[in-house]
């Protein structure tokens, strides 16, 4: 699973309509998207995928935030994905993101930083596994 890796586009992207931009970028960067969907998470569900943070003292906030509306989630493929798709992303707070990366453009704080991306192969695949099953991804 080294080519490939998991993306979200968050409810704050999805509320302003900047998923078209988002996908715009991922494909202009060389991303092929194997998988996608739109999907309105429930607290539980988002709370379930972002389990490894439960004792974090943002929690609460992440979990209201990712169940707030749809999110846009995508499995993406490209050699170094994982790796490579971090870089286009860029820095998780916003205000440290580097000119040209999604959060840089699309990102208002670092709670509602418009992107996820997987930070391992390992992740990568449990959190793709998470939304798609074998039959959904190309
Ligand atoms: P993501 O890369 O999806 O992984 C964990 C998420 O937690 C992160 O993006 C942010 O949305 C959120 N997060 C991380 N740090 C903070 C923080 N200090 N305050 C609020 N939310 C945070």
């Amino acid at each position: 699973m080294t080519n490939r890796t998991f993306t979200m586009i968050k409810p704050d992207a999805t509320l302003n309509g900047s998923t078209g931009g988002i996908l715009g970028m991922i494909n202009a960067a060389g991303f092929r998207i194997v998988a996608m969907k739109m999907v309105h998470l429930s607290a539980a569900k988002a709370g379930e995928f972002y389990a490894v943070h439960s004792e974090r003292p943002f929690y609460g906030e992440l979990v209201e935030f990712m169940s707030r509306g749809p999110i846009t989630a995508a499995i993406l493929e490209k050699e170094n994905a994982v790796e490579d798709f971090r870089k286009l992303i860029g820095a998780t707070n916003p205000a440290q993101a580097e000119e040209g990366t999604i959060r840089k453009k699309y990102a208002t704080s670092i709670g509602e930083n418009a992107v996820h991306g997987s930070d391992s192969d390992e992740n990568a695949a449990i959190e793709g596994s998470f939304f798609f099953s074998k039959l959904e991804q190309f």
